[in-house]
């Protein structure tokens, strides 16, 4: 198997994506720590326990897991989890930083509450666990780390300042690790995923039918790849899932440059602009999956 030996913590595997990233990672052989809090899914206090269903479900098929209920929130409490790895065993290969939440709301109606909540979780989360793992790995010269991030950062969406500047933040912080770490023998990659999830719920509709191209099982063979030794070449790369496919975004790049000898004052500015750069301008928002729709969320 892929992952024989290797030990993995996934954040946010009680439930949706991160539940499928954890059984995928199992299957191929490795122990994982399945991270969750429980929360619901704007953030808030829970009584439910999926970490614990997750690692039932893990080894009724032979596989071996151990809960962890830290909030990646909390710097000191994703120290503790990583040494729920060491202490369960005995190392960490892997670390996918999976958990979120969401508050979507228009600029104009978001608090400073929804902008920090989601901030802690996905940008802050996805530091305070790297931070606290990437040591570790450094001494055994090796690690795979996998971040995900979602076309909302990477593209825009509405409703979306919150989670959209997490999740570019987390495509921000993919290239820097990845050219920090590359030399300790630790690759460092993103994936934007798609899945019907309670987190897409609103945009899927009353009562439309399962989609079998929004099946959230279908990003995990791909995370379970580069969590390998076989995806030692692929690093600071962000891929993205689309219907039945995998798909790899290209970086951000400069397209089109207008240049004038000594420079630009803005009167010649705004005289060229449309001729040169302004001919290239882009389109900017996430393209919905196919079966989901934001029409439905707004309705
Ligand atoms: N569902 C999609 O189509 C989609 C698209 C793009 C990106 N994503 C991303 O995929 C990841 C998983 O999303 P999902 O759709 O499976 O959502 P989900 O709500 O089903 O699962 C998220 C899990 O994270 C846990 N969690 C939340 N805050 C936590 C914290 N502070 N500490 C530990 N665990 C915490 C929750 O309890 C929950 O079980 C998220 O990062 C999300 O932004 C999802």
């Amino acid at each position: 198997m892929l992952l024989d030996d290797r030990v993995a913590i996934v954040t946010g595997a009680g439930r949706g994506i991160g539940r499928e990233f954890a059984l995928e990672l199992a299957r191929q052989g490795a122990a994982v720590v399945v991270n969750d809090l429980g929360v619901g899914l704007r953030g808030e206090a829970s009584d439910e326990d999926p970490a614990a269903s997750v690692c039932a479900e893990i080894a009724a098929f032979g596989g071996r897991a151990v809960p962890s209920h830290e909030s990646v929130t909390d710097f000191e409490a994703t120290g503790r989890c990583v040494q729920t790895a060491l202490d369960a065993f005995g190392r960490l290969d892997i670390l996918v930083n999976n958990a979120g939440i969401v508050r979507d709301r228009t600029l104009v109606k978001m608090t400073e509450d929804d902008f920090d909540a989601v901030v802690a979780t996905h940008l802050k989360g996805a530091f305070n666990c790297t931070r606290h793992a990437v040591p570790v790995m450094k001494e055994a010269g090796y690690g795979r780390i996998v971040n995900v991030t979602s076309s909302a950062g990477l593209r825009g969406n509405f409703g979306q300042t919150n989670y959209g500047a997490a999740k570019a933040g987390i495509m921000g912080m993919t290239f820097v690790w990845a050219l920090e770490l590359a030399r300790a023998g630790i690759t460092v990659n993103a994936i934007a995923p798609a899945g019907a999830t309670r987190m897409t719920a609103a945009l899927a509709g009353d009562g439309a039918e399962p989609d079998p191209r929004l099946d959230p099982a279908m990003n995990a063979p791909l995370v379970a790849y580069l969590a390998s030794e076989a995806a030692a070449h692929v690093n600071g790369q962000v891929f993205g899932r689309t219907d039945f496919s995998y798909t790899l975004f290209q970086h951000p790049k400069q397209i089109a440059w207008m240049h004038r000898d000594g420079g630009w004052d803005t009167e010649s500015v705004a005289a060229e602009f449309d001729g040169m750069l302004g001919q290239h301008l882009q389109t900017v928002g996430m393209v919905m999956p196919k079966g989901l729709s934001q029409d439905a969320a707004r309705s």
